[in-house]
């Protein structure tokens, strides 16, 4: 493969720096179960859905895409790890709010359905609408929580997502040259965010509606972060276009 490892490399150092962090301890620092019941099975459908991905790994080894390299393909191992990590501490979550972790989902499947299209390319779209969404998610749902561990583990976990947000930002660019492609990009990730922004709010509306969450700020948020990645695919600054540093994520994306 040839080698594009300044592109890559800031996101495989990031990712390997984060590798070590301890998972959370299964213990309660308040009495979690009197929060809403609801929340413990929307954080059990995120679970599921930051349980799998591996397949994208081998995908991407044996890809002939541009830029996509060895570097790349380590810096998306590590990715893959980190959305793990998150799953175990969500299922540490799920516990401590006295529900059970599920085995499958109907918004899941959609997502695994997405992840197995055909193509390195869309595999990935499908991955960056996840950031979006899980990161809008974890953001509001922290939002309306007392100070608690809980909190603060859902915060880490949207702080993660917006540097995969900003990686899968970088391959986009990577891969998006002219008009038809960028029509395309374009077309693809507003259907995708749209979809995406449907079965969200019909399959967490329990949880949205205990915790006095209205949709039209879930949408708001979905909506900016919508347009913040055209902006960073599409019109990039120079700084995100030569990808050389991925601390540009921090002030990329608002909080
Ligand atoms: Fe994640
Ligand atoms: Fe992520």
């Amino acid at each position: 493969m040839p080698s594009n490892a300044n592109l890559w490399k800031p996101f495989k150092n990031l990712f390997e720096r984060r590798s070590d962090r301890p998972l959370p301890p299964l213990e309660a620092d308040l009495d979690y179960t009197q929060l809403p019941r609801s929340l413990a099975r929307s954080l059990a459908v995120f679970q599921l859905g930051e349980s799998g991905g591996g397949t994208v790994v081998s995908q991407a080894r044996a890809s002939r895409l541009d830029a996509v390299d060895d570097e790349y393909v380590s810096a998306l191992a590590h990715f893959v790890a980190e959305e793990h990590r998150h799953a175990s501490m969500l299922a540490i979550c799920v516990r401590l709010l006295g529900g059970d972790l599920i085995r499958t989902n109907w918004t899941a499947k959609l997502f695994v359905f997405g992840r197995r299209l055909i193509g390195l390319r869309l595999k990935i779209l499908v991955l960056l609408a996840a950031e979006v969404v899980g990161l809008c998610y974890y953001r509001l749902i922290a939002s309306r929580l007392p100070p608690c561990n809980l909190r603060d583990w859902l915060l880490e976990i949207a702080a993660d997502e917006a540097s995969h947000l900003e990686f899968h930002c970088a391959f986009f660019r990577s891969q998006v040259r002219g008009q038809v492609s960028r029509f395309a990009f374009r077309s693809m990730w507003w259907s995708l965010m749209t979809i995406s922004e449907f079965v969200v709010l019909i399959d967490h509306r329990r949880a949205l509606r205990d915790l006095y969450i209205d949709r039209s700020d879930v949408r708001a948020a979905w909506r900016s972060y919508r347009q913040i990645v055209v902006s960073a695919v599409l019109e990039p600054s120079p700084e995100s276009k030569s990808a050389s540093s991925a601390a540009c994520v921090s002030t990329a994306v608002p909080g």
